[in-house]
């Protein structure tokens, strides 16, 4: 589904991921994990198209898409809940939802919406309220469910469960599972990294933006020395 290969990006003069392999296999959640500045946002915003490519390549089936604009990588498929959510927070809910299917037909709209909403019946709740007073649970359900508007096959999600209450994340964890048993395919960076484990496939451990490790969430989860091991490491202040 996902093919990255060498990839190498970052901003500028400055190359962030060097020589990135990942693939993410059709209907499977993949975890990007790893510590704070390795590169994980970075990745996920150079497969969506808003940062530039340097080397390598990336292919969503057999669509080379890395010199394909943003926009058109939406309507490949591809959808980015970016950190931090970046809702339009004067707009209502309903807003917000109907920017994500911009660029479908209204018919695909409305079915979207009504999807999404039977997904966050929270936000149905919520639909004329604008979106900077919800909290910050609703915000995330908000941010995935405006990326599901536009009917992605892949869903790249970044920081699903930063800032929220425990009851909040399991909710959004239950929607990523209906999501994956619906067929569609979700590379997760996560902080909250048993969390990913728990839900992933496969994992890819980034370091200083190169792979440190890779293989399946069964095996990191069975041997959590391998997880503990990258990223414990990189947490130890440095003595230098
Ligand atoms: N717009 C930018 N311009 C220049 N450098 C940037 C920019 N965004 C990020 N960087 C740098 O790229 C590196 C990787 O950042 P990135 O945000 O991808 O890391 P991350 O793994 O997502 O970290 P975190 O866990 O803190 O979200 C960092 O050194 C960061 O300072
Ligand atoms: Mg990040």
């Amino acid at each position: 589904m996902l093919k990255i290969n060498k990839l190498s990006c970052g901003y500028g003069s400055l190359t962030v991921v060097h020589e990135l392999d990942l693939n993410v296999s059709e209907g499977s959640i993949h975890a990007l994990v790893g510590a704070n500045g390795a590169g994980k946002s970075t990745t996920l915003m150079t497969i969506a198209g808003h940062v530039q490519v340097k080397s390598g390549s990336i292919m969503i089936g057999s669509e080379q898409l890395d010199q394909v604009p943003t926009k058109e990588r939406v309507r490949r498929g591809v959808a980015l809940v970016p950190e931090g959510r970046r809702l339009f927070s004067d707009l209502t809910v309903r807003d917000n939802l109907e920017v994500g299917g911009y660029s479908l037909p209204k018919e695909n709209i409305s079915r979207n919406l009504e999807r999404v909403l039977t997904m966050f019946p929270r936000l149905g709740e919520r639909i004329k309220q604008e979106s900077g007073l919800l909290s910050g649970g609703e915000q995330q359900m908000l941010a995935i469910g405006r990326a599901l508007m536009a009917e992605p096959k892949l869903l790249l999600l970044d920081e699903l469960s930063l800032g929220l209450m425990p009851r909040m994340v399991e909710d959004c964890y239950i929607a990523l599972q209906q999501l994956q048993s619906e067929g569609m395919t979700i590379l997760l960076v996560e902080q909250n990294t048993q969390q990913a484990l728990s839900a992933a496939d496969d994992v890819t451990v980034l370091e200083s933006g190169t792979v440190a490790w890779q293989g399946t969430a069964e095996k990191a989860r069975q041997d959590s020395s391998i997880i503990e091991a990258y990223i414990g490491l990189r947490r130890e202040p440095k003595t230098d």
